[in-house]
């Protein structure tokens, strides 16, 4: 877990900004959920999912309830619509921070943020396009190119469960060929075997069946209409049939956005798709549902490595200088930052030079400067902080005069 200083941390709320407006304009309202939830509502993402039983971080509180640091927030999304029942199609985003008790490294953390969108009440496959075509969006607006999209369909329940059964059949028969690792993969979760990176399972993931081979009309036909709504908007995309994506509430259309310029292990944006049965499972009707969520912090090194979307302190415009004790300072900052200015000052009625420096540190446009003769003549010294003459400005003028400036700018 880190912490994240300023000016980071600035670029992490410009992130969240930059996510809203794009959704905001599409009819996403922000729904805010608690961090921590009763275990059971993670539960019910599934028990083959890591996330859920190697990863949570789940205590007993002071009541004997036993808690869990959400993982990921699709869960509590559905929790909260099983329990406020909004008229559907409910159309929400959220961003906010997860936990996963995983081995940290580059791009993977106990807490991480994410931004995300979800829709419960709606089944129609345009509105699958519609989600993908926010993620697009955004990864545009921060200026991302190399984003690559990958989609698959893992059918509806039964087609899903008849391909996990001719999966578990052809690798069990696969024997000692298949890697420790992945042996122990297919007792839990046979879907996650094609996941495995290792060279030796290779061949078996290259001669699996194929979920494609699975799909029943409605799903086929479900993942067409996907497949033209993208066409449609042309964003491109490449069909994956090894996909799973790692959480089991997936039916039908998965999706995953990769950064090009990261590592393979942790090369995934973000990622999302339809589920079915979480509302229903945590009290709530039959309802579909699909959304993605999108890794922060993996996205801001994928913006680094490609030198887009740069952290941006706030410019200052001027820095005030008081050496006669502080509280013209105190006046004029309150004054100017009224003025919709951004003022910071020097304290501790330090010397000229210690003060300058800090001006000069700041980044502002002009310090203002408060001496002895300026306080009882009713004056401030404005220097501009990138060379130039300095001018010396009545105190009653100078709001006006730095707005002006600053309007120049
Ligand atoms: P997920 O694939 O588990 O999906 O996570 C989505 C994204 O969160 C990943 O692609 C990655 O960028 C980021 N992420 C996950 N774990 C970590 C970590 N330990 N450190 C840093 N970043 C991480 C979900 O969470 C689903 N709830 C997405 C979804 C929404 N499906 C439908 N609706």
């Amino acid at each position: 877990m880190r912490d994240i200083l300023p000016p980071e941390s600035g670029r992490w709320r410009h992130f969240t900004d930059v996510f809203a407006d794009v959704v905001e304009r599409a009819g996403y309202g922000q729904l805010i959920t608690p961090l921590l939830e009763d275990l059971g509502v993670f539960t019910r993402i599934g028990d083959a999912t890591d996330v859920v039983t190697k990863e949570m971080y789940d205590f007993v509180d002071k009541g004997r309830r036993h808690i869990a640091l959400r993982p990921e927030m699709t869960a509590s999304v559905c929790r909260a619509f099983a329990e406020h029942r909004p008229t559907t199609p409910w159309k929400v985003f959220y961003a906010g921070s997860n936990f996963r008790y995983e081995k940290p490294q580059r791009g993977r953390y106990r807490q991480f943020d994410q931004v995300g969108v979800e829709v419960l009440g709606a089944d129609d496959p345009n509105l699958d396009v519609e989600i993908i075509a926010l993620a697009w969006e955004f990864y545009a607006r921060l200026g991302l190119r190399q984003v690559a999209l990958i989609v698959n369909s893992l059918g509806e329940p039964d087609d899903r469960s008849r391909y996990v059964d001719a999966l578990r059949d052809h690798f069990v028969a696969c024997g000692d060929a298949l890697s420790e690792q992945s042996r122990a993969t297919l007792d839990r979760n046979p879907l996650r075997v094609l996941d495995s990176k290792r060279s030796v399972d290779q061949p078996h993931i290259a001669s699996a069946p194929r979920i494609a081979d699975f799909h029943s009309d409605d799903a086929a036909a479900h993942f067409d209409a996907v497949l033209v709504g993208l066409r449609a908007l042309d964003i491109p995309f490449t069909i994956e049939p090894k996909l799973v994506r790692g959480l089991d509430y997936y039916r039908r259309t998965i999706f995953e956005f990769q950064g090009g310029t990261l590592d393979s292990a942790q090369n995934a944006l973000g990622g999302g798709g339809r589920y079915d049965g979480l509302v229903e499972a945590l009290g709530g009707p039959p309802t579909p549902g699909i959304g993605f969520a999108l890794g922060l912090e993996r996205t801001l090194l994928a913006c680094d490595d490609e030198g887009v979307f740069a952290p941006a302190p706030t410019p200052l415009a001027a820095f005030v200088v008081d050496v006669t004790g502080g509280l013209e300072a105190v006046s004029l900052t309150a004054e100017l930052r009224r003025a919709g200015l951004a003022v910071d000052r020097g304290y501790d009625n330090r010397s000229m030079k210690a003060q300058m420096k800090l001006a000069n540190r700041s980044g502002a446009a002009f310090a203002l400067i408060v001496g002895d003769d300026e306080l009882s003549n009713g004056n401030v010294i404005v220097k501009p902080m990138q060379g130039g003459e300095q001018v010396v400005v009545a105190r009653s003028e100078i709001s006006a005069y730095l707005t002006a400036l600053s309007d120049q700018n």
